[in-house]
């Protein structure tokens, strides 16, 4: 038997990224492919690319002109783009940098095997095509392997919002739902394999309306089916647009055990004019009162969220309606970006805010940010939480995990296995993470 031919994957971006990773393994794992942990030992390398930013871009455009000496070397050596900068570029990718043998776009996966193949015999394949076919059905999982006690599980891709600053409906296309039969499966295989936690996802996961038994289902039924699930002990979703949160989620937010207290909802910003500009539809208002619905069906609930400064027009008193209005949610953590212009969409072409003035904005509201994160962080201490152990620790005995709230939670002279919950008492809190001890 010839030696397993080795892929190596460089994961670009957002959390569905990561999933398609795994996806993409699998499916070359059934032509005799074994990921490695270095480019250098690598039969074919794959670099699955985020689209989200300009920077995000130019960096796999860097990491691929460093293979050069690589594929000299090794003649033999395939280096393929996926992901949303695979979708947007396309042909362009191999006009500008021909050591790359195939380009597949996120919808496009399952069909790797054949395009590796054609590679293999000196081909130059592309495939960014938007199928109909389930991808992630063609992409059955083959090998029953074990697998950590935390997994996504992709339900919903694309996005119809269009959001003026976003290329995701054009990267990733229409919003599609995957039907609830299969994802439950697919969640039921998971915990046959020792995942104890879901993270179901989704660019717009809240708009969740795939097929049931009786018609389509909402995002909070399809969680109460995997409330079902035996031995999968937590629930998680991401990420969720402020108009899809319907009644019956927050509802399931305060009944249901397994959905955990934590909701990555994004609001962008704090001004309405600038809200309207980005295509939101929704005000700062409506989602602050839809953050209090939340909070009184779940008042423990940590926010999270996700920022852009600098978005054409802004003004410093646009700016300052961002920072009342995280002044007044509080939240548990957050992404913030500078505004990064995207070719193709409707924002790119609106008087752009200057450069030294956006930096200045973002440093101002990640230092609010960081405080805030601090402050919910340190208010954990005293408190029990429910820990999920998914590694050893630096220190012998100890053991990492995360708490409902998703904190990262250290705890020493811990007999707990990885996989097992474990009630904690928090005893501090560091600069990223909190230390507790196990209660009997
Ligand atoms: N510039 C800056 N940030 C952006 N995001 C999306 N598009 C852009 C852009 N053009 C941010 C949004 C989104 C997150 C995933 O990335 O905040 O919620
Ligand atoms: Fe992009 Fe807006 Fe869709 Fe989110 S909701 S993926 S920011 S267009």
């Amino acid at each position: 038997m010839s030696a397993p031919k080795k892929l190596f994957i460089k994961t670009y971006g957002c959390q569905m990224n990561v999933y398609d990773s795994e996806r993409m393994a699998e499916a070359l794992g059934g032509e005799g492919y074994v990921e490695t942990k270095s480019p250098d030992d690598a039969d074919m390398i794959l670099l699955n690319t985020c689209h989200i930013r300009e920077k995000a871009a130019e960096k796999v455009y860097s990491e691929l002109g460093r293979f050069k000496g690589l594929k000299a070397e090794k003649p033999d050596l395939k280096i393929g783009v996926a992901g949303c900068v695979a979708q947007a570029e396309g042909q362009e990718i191999m006009r500008r940098q021909p050591l790359v043998d195939l380009v597949v776009g996120p919808q496009s996966y399952h069909r790797l095997p054949e395009m590796e193949a054609k590679a293999r015999e000196g081909e130059k394949v592309l495939d960014t095509d938007f199928p109909e076919e389930d991808k992630f059905e063609k992409l059955k999982n083959r090998p029953k392997a074990k697998r950590g006690p935390t997994a996504f599980l992709t339900v919903q891709e694309g996005c119809d919002k269009f959001c003026a600053f976003c290329v995701v409906p054009y990267t990733r296309g229409a919003e599609v739902s995957r039907p609830a039969d299969r994802i439950l499966r697919e969640a039921q295989d998971l915990v046959e394999r020792g995942v104890r936690e879901i993270t179901l996802l989704g660019q717009n996961v809240n708009a969740y309306h795939g097929a049931g038994p009786n018609g389509d289902m909402t995002l909070a039924q399809l969680i109460w089916e995997l409330d079902k699930v035996d031995g999968l002990e937590r629930i998680r979703f991401t990420t969720s647009h402020p108009n899809d949160m319907q009644d019956d989620l927050i509802e399931a937010h305060g009944t249901c055990a397994k959905l955990m207290p934590y909701l990555h909802l994004p609001v962008q910003a704090g001004s309405d004019k600038i809200l309207k500009r980005m295509n939101r539809a929704h005000t700062a208002e409506s989602y602050l009162r839809l953050i209090e619905r939340i909070r009184a069906a779940r008042p423990d609930i940590l926010i999270s969220g996700d920022f852009i400064v600098g978005f054409p027009e802004e003004t410093e008193a646009d700016f300052q309606a961002t920072l009342d209005l995280v002044e007044e949610v509080k939240y548990g953590t957050a992404y913030s970006f500078k505004y990064s212009t995207r070719p193709g969409t409707p924002a790119a072409e609106r008087p752009q805010v200057d450069p030294a003035e956006a930096d200045d904005r973002l440093q101002r509201l990640q230092a609010l940010l960081t405080k805030q994160q601090r402050e919910v962080q340190d208010s954990m201490v005293g408190r029990d939480v429910t820990v999920l152990f998914e590694k050893a620790g630096r220190f012998p005995g100890q053991m990492v995990g995360k708490s409902d709230y998703l904190h990262a939670v250290h705890v020493a002279d811990c007999d707990r296995a990885i996989g097992d919950l474990a009630r904690v008492r928090i005893l501090s809190s560091g600069a990223n993470s909190l230390a507790g001890a196990l209660i009997d």
